[in-house]
This record gives structure tokens, C-alpha cells and sequence, in this order.
């Protein structure tokens, strides 16, 4: 009875107040403790200002910016996302029992998560991430029963992660990734039996991945990469049926992988890269039937490529570069029809390229550089028209380069360097349009640099240096607008040299060892960019053209060894970069620099 009186006695004040100009409310608890969080923050957005303050007429906050209640009038959803907020989350945040949602992410704000966020029972939701949180995760969060979303990413959170978060009975999704979170993976993971995402990455986590994660089978995704973990995979990784996504990239993870089961069906992408491993790659990873990436760069992986994985028909990249793989390519791969980027560089890979490749028809990008690839790139390969790029440099592959490189429409990278392919470069080369970069340098191509160059406008780079090729440099290359490098050097070329007006950014021009004759054209003076010039070894005549003292970033210039005569510019002043000058083994007169090499 005194009770319903002192509620009639409120009641009676605030419509009295309500008549008139006052500004004393009666705002519900839920009200009251939101204008104490208000407290807290610095920065807010003009419709919390707006709307978060008593107002008579107004008896709940359910109207307020960023809040949603329930039918009793209490706050369920408490939202800021990407508001611009600045501040401090108040502990008073404890005193809301019927908060659901609680989305604070993309904000700016600071200080610590308070730990009486565990008493706000009702919470489903919690994203806090994208702020600059700080402190430890509180342990208190694991008394939040019906909490299934976590996510704290992108924060400067510290500690360990506490083990009560793994008891939350509902948690399907727990991401604290790019924090700076320490201390183990806590052991217990594998009591979270409803995790379906957990994303560890990008924090200091180290010792070893806990075999009990293989007990939370309903997980999808996992990623734990760019830790200090150590030890091996754990073997219960394999009995994850549901898992799509494996990430443990850039650990210090040893031992052998066993990984690939009967139950890996859904996986759809694995990535091993950047740790310590032992022995091959696991052949079981051919049961994995959905995998659309497999990635193991640089983990030490040794033993032959398993043929097994002809098997992944929807594998669309599998990169096993820099590892220390040997044998040879199986031929199986060629069943792989999804595959768009096959990467497997910087092995001990030998013997022939599989002509059973050229079945790939989405296959963009061939890197097989620097292994021991020997024999002839088979014609079918030369026939793959999706084809964007053909990395094969540092091998000992031979053969010469057929027509069929000119009906590589999209072919935007060729480098076939440091191999002995020999004969004539198809002169069509010239006319694909894509092409950005050719580099061909150290074969044994003989005929003449194809004509037509930067027909497509597109090319940077030209290099066909320490080749057997003669004939003159072809007069198109004064048209190469994006050209910035450009090389010919160790062949048995000769002419004259062409213009350079509109080869605006040429920044290296390697030239020497040819039997080019004529003068240095004055041209070269309006490539600004040029930092390096190497006209040496040649039979230019004339004096250096006052033009080239324009050049302000040019390092290098070496012109020794020609019958260049005349005065030697007395101004270097506009040469500040210069760390090379070569001129010697000319017929200069009057005062000649000393040869300078720094
Ligand atoms: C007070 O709340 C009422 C009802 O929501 C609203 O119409 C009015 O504009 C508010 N007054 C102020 C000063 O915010
Ligand atoms: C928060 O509000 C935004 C729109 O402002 C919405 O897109 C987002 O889904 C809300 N968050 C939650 C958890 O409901
Ligand atoms: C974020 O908050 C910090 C103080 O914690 C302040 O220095 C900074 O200017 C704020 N940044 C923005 C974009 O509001
Ligand atoms: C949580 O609520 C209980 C009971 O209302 C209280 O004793 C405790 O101090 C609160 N915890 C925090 C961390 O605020
Ligand atoms: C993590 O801590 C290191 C030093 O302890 C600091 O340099 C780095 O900025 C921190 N990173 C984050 C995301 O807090
Ligand atoms: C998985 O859970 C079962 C029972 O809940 C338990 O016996 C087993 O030890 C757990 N496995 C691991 C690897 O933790
Ligand atoms: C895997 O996912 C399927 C489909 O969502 C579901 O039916 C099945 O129960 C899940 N497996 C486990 C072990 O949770
Ligand atoms: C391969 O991809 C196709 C098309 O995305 C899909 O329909 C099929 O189920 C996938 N196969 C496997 C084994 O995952
Ligand atoms: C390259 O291949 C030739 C035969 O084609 C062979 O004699 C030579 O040893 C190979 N060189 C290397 C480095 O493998
Ligand atoms: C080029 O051919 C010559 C003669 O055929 C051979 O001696 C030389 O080793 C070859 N060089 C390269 C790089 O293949
Ligand atoms: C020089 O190179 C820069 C890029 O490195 C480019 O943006 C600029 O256009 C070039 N300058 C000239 C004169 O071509
Ligand atoms: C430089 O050599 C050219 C012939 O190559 C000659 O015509 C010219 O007179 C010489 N100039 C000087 C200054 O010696």
C-alpha cells in the first residue's frame, strides 16, 4: 500500500511538472542509466545530442538514438555502429538486464570493456569491434549464457583470452582478431560445442593448438594465423566435418601435416603457409573435394607434389611455392579444370612441363620460376587463351617460342628469363595488346626485335638483354608512352639509336655491348625519369648532348668504350643523384672527369 502511494505521489509530480517548463522527467531506470553512459562519451553524433536528455513528455528512451526496447519499455538493442563516437563505455552498462544487442563497433571508443558487461543477462550480441578498446577481455563475459556473437576485433585488447568464454553455452561466433592478445589458445576450446567461427589471427597467441578443438564439431572457420604458435596440427582438426576454412599461416608450426580426411569434404580453403613443417603434402588432401584454395607457401614442405590432387576438379589456386618440393609435376594436375593460378616457384621441381596442363582452360597464371623445369614448354600450354601470365624464368627449359604467343590476347606477363630458348622471336609479338611486360633476357634468341612494340600501349618493361639477336632497334619504340625500362644489352645489335621524345617514363635504358653507331640522341634529355643510362661497349660517335644535364634523378650514366669525342659537360651540378659515371675508353678532349663508381 505505501508503495502504490508513493507511486500515486510520483505519478501526481510529474504531471504536474509536465505543465510547466521544468526539466525533471521520469524517465524509466533503463532511461536513467543510459543518461549516466551518456556521461562518459565525448564525441557523439547530433541525433544523440537530439534525443538522449530528459524530456517531460517522455517517460522511456525507446525513442532515443541508437535504442530499441521491448514491450515493457525496456532497452533491448543499444546500436552506435559507425556513429563517430568518442568515449568510454560506463560501467553502468551492467544495470541494462535486458540488453540483447549491444553494437558499438566501427566507433572510437577507448578504455577498458567494463567487466559488469557480464551482468547484462540478456545479451545475444555483442560487437565492440573497430574501437580502441584497451585492457584485458573481461572474464566476467563468460557468464553471458545466451551469448552466441562476440566479436572484439580490431582493437588493442591484451591478456589472454579468458577460458570462461569457451563455457557460454550458445557462442557460435567469436572473432578477436588484430588485437594484441597474449598467453595460450586455452585448452579448454573444445567445450564451446556451438562455435561455428573462431577467429584468433593477427594477435601474439603461442604454444600449441589445442587437440580439443577437434570437440567443436559444428565449426566452420578457423582462423589462427599470424600467432607464435608452435607444435603440429593437431589430429583432430581432421574430424571437423563442417569446416570450410582452415588459416594457420604465419606460425611457427612444425611436425607433419596430417590433414585430409574422408571428412574434409567441406572444406573450401586451407592455408598452411609461413610455418616449419615436415615431410610432403598430405596426398588425403585430395578427399577434400570442395577446395577452392590450397595454399602452402614457404613451410618447408619436401617430398613430390601427390598426384592425388588431380582429384580437387574445383580447386581454383593452388600455390605450393617456396617450399622444397622435388620429382616432377604429376599429369594429373591437368584434371584440375578449375585451376586459375598454379603457383609452384622457388622449388626443386624437374623434368619436362606437363603437356596434360593444357587442359586447364581457366588457367591465368603459370609460375614455375626458379626451379629445374628442363625440355620444351609444350605447344598445348601455348595454347591456353586465358592466359594472363607465364613466369618460367631460372630453369632449364629450351625450345623455341611459337607463333602461338602472338594469339595470347590476354597475356600481360612473359618471363622466360635465364633459360635457353633460342631462335626467332615471333615478330607478331609486338602486336598483343595486354602485354606490360616481356623479359627474355639470358636465352639464345637470335632475328630481330619485333617490330610493332607498344601496340597495346600497355608495355613497362622490355627486356631481350644477353641474347644473340641483331638488326636494329625497331623505330616504334619511340611510341612506348609507359615504357620504364628498357633493355637490349649483350646482343649484336646496330643502327643507330632512335628518338626518345615521347618515352616519358623511361627510368632505365641498358644499351651497352651492341655495335650500335651514330650520336646519343638528344632526345633521351626529355625523359625526365631516367635514372640509369648504359650506352657502353658501342661504336657511338659525337659529343654527349647538353640535353642529358636535364636529367636530375639520374644514378648511373656510363658511355665508356665508344668513339664519343668533345667536351665533357663541365656542370655537373644538375646531376645529384649521380653515383655512376663511366667515361672512359672515349676520344673526349679537354678536362675528363675520373671514372666514378660509388
Ligand atoms: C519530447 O518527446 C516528444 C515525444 O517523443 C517529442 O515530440 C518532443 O519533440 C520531445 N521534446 C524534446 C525537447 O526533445
Ligand atoms: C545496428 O544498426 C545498423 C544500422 O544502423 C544495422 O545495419 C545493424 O545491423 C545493427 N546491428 C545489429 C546487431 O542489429
Ligand atoms: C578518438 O579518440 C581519441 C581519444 O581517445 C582522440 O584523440 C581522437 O581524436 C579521436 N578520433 C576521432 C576520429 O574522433
Ligand atoms: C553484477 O551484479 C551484482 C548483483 O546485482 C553485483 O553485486 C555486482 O557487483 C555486479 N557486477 C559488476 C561487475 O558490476
Ligand atoms: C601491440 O603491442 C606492441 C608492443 O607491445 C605495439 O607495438 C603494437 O602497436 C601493439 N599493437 C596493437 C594492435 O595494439
Ligand atoms: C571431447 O569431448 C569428450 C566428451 O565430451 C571427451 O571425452 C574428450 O576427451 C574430448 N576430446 C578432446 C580432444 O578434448
Ligand atoms: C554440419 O552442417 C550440416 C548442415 O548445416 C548439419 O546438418 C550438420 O549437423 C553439421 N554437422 C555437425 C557435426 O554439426
Ligand atoms: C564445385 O563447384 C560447383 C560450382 O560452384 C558446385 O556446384 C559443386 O558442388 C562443387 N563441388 C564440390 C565437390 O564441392
Ligand atoms: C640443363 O639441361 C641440359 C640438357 O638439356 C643438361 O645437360 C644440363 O645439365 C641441365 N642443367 C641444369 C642446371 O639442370
Ligand atoms: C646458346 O647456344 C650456344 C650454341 O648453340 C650454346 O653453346 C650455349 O650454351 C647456349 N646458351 C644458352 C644460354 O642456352
Ligand atoms: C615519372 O614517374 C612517375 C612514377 O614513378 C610518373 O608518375 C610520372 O608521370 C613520370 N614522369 C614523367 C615526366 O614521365
Ligand atoms: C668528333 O668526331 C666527328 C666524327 O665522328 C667529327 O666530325 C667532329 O669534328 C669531332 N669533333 C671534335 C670536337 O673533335
Amino acid at each position: 500500500m505505501e508503495n502504490l502511494g508513493l507511486f500515486k505521489i510520483l505519478l501526481l509530480f510529474c504531471l504536474f511538472v509536465s505543465g510547466r517548463i521544468v526539466s525533471v522527467s521520469c524517465l524509466n531506470s533503463d532511461g536513467l542509466t543510459l543518461l549516466s553512459l551518456r556521461n562518459y562519451l565525448d564525441k557523439v553524433p547530433p541525433e544523440l545530442t537530439s534525443t538522449w536528455k530528459t524530456n517531460a513528455s517522455e517517460a522511456t528512451p525507446c525513442n532515443w538514438f541508437g535504442i530499441i526496447c521491448d514491450d515493457s519499455k525496456k532497452v533491448t538493442s543499444l546500436n552506435f555502429t559507425g556513429s563517430g563516437v568518442s568515449g568510454r563505455l560506463g560501467p553502468e552498462i551492467g544495470q541494462l538486464k535486458s540488453l540483447e544487442i549491444l553494437d558499438l563497433s566501427s566507433n572510437n571508443f577507448s578504455g577498458i570493456i567494463p567487466s559488469s558487461l557480464g551482468n547484462c543477462s540478456s545479451l545475444v550480441y555483442i560487437d565492440l569491434s573497430e574501437n580502441r578498446f584497451s585492457g584485458k577481455i573481461p572474464d566476467t563475459l563468460g557468464s553471458l549464457k545466451s551469448l552466441a556473437d562476440l566479436y572484439l576485433y580490431s582493437n588493442f585488447l591484451i591478456g589472454e583470452l579468458p577460458r570462461s568464454l569457451f563455457r557460454i553455452p550458445a557462442l557460435n561466433y567469436l572473432h578477436v582478431e588484430h588485437n594484441n592478445l597474449t598467453g595460450l589458445i586455452p585448452q579448454n576450446v573444445g567445450e564451446a560445442k556451438e562455435l561455428l567461427d573462431l577467429r584468433l589471427f593477427d594477435n601474439q597467441f603461442s604454444g600449441t593448438i589445442p587437440e580439443s578443438i577437434g570437440n567443436c564439431s559444428k565449426l566452420e572457420i578457423l582462423y589462427l594465423h599470424k600467432n607464435k604458435l608452435v607444435g603440429s596440427l593437431p589430429a583432430s582438426l581432421n574430424l571437423l566435418e563442417n569446416l570450410t576454412d582452415l588459416f594457420v599461416a604465419n606460425n611457427s608450426l612444425r611436425g607433419t601435416v596430417q590433414f585430409g580426411s574422408t571428412k574434409c569434404r567441406n572444406l573450401v580453403t586451407l592455408d598452411l603457409s609461413y610455418n616449419q613443417f615436415e615431410g610432403g603434402v598430405p596426398p588425403e588432401l585430395g578427399n577434400c573435394s570442395s577446395l577452392d584454395a590450397l595454399v602452402i607457401v614457404k613451410s618447408n614442405l619436401s617430398g613430390k607434389i601427390p598426384s592425388s590432387l588431380g582429384m580437387l576438379k574445383n580447386l581454383t589456386i593452388l600455390n605450393l611455392s617456396e617450399n622444397r618440393l622435388s620429382g616432377s609435376i604429376p599429369a594429373e594436375l591437368g584434371n584440375c579444370s578449375s585451376l586459375n593460378l598454379l603457383k609452384l616457384n622457388d622449388n626443386q621441381l624437374e623434368g619436362g612441363i606437363p603437356s596434360a596442363l593444357g587442359k586447364l582452360r581457366k588457367l591465368e597464371s603459370l609460375e614455375l620460376f626458379e626451379n629445374r623445369f628442363s625440355g620444351e614448354i609444350p605447344i598445348e600450354i601455348w595454347k591456353i587463351q586465358s592466359l594472363t601470365q607465364l613466369l618460367v624464368y631460372r630453369n632449364n627449359l629450351t625450345g623455341k617460342l611459337p607463333k602461338e604467343i602472338t594469339e595470347l590476347k590476354n597475356l600481360k606477363i612473359v618471363t622466360l628469363f635465364n633459360n635457353s630458348f633460342y631462335g626467332v622471336i615471333p615478330p607478331g609479338l609486338g602486336l598483343n595488346s595486354n602485354l606490360e611486360i616481356i623479359d627474355l633476357i639470358g636465352n639464345n634468341l637470335t632475328g630481330e626485335v619485333p617490330p610493332n612494340l607498344c601496340h597495346g600501349k600497355m608495355l613497362t618493361v622490355f627486356n631481350l638483354g644477353s641474347n644473340r639477336l641483331h638488326g636494329k632497334i625497331p623505330t616504334s619504340v619511340s611510341q612506348c608512352k609507359t615504357l620504364s625500362r628498357f633493355i637490349l644489352r649483350e646482343n649484336n645489335l646496330s643502327g643507330v639509336l632512335p628518338e626518345f621524345s615521347k618515352n616519358q617514363d623511361l627510368s632505365f635504358l641498358d644499351l651497352n655491348s651492341n655495335n650500335f653507331e651514330g650520336p646519343i640522341p638528344r632526345t633521351l634529355g626529355s625523359c625526365r625519369n631516367l635514372t640509369t643510362i648504359n650506352l657502353s661497349r658501342n661504336k657511338l660517335t659525337g659529343n654527349i648532348p647538353r640535353e642529358l644535364e636535364n636529367l636530375q634523378n639520374l644514378s648511373h650514366l656510363n658511355l665508356g668504350f665508344n668513339l664519343l669525342n668533345g667536351t665533357v659537360p663541365s656542370k655537373f651540378s644538375n646531376w645529384k643523384e649521380l653515383t655512376t659515371l663511366v667515361l672512359s675508353g672515349n676520344r673526349f678532349s679537354g678536362v675528363v672527369p675520373p671514372d666514378r663508381h660509388s
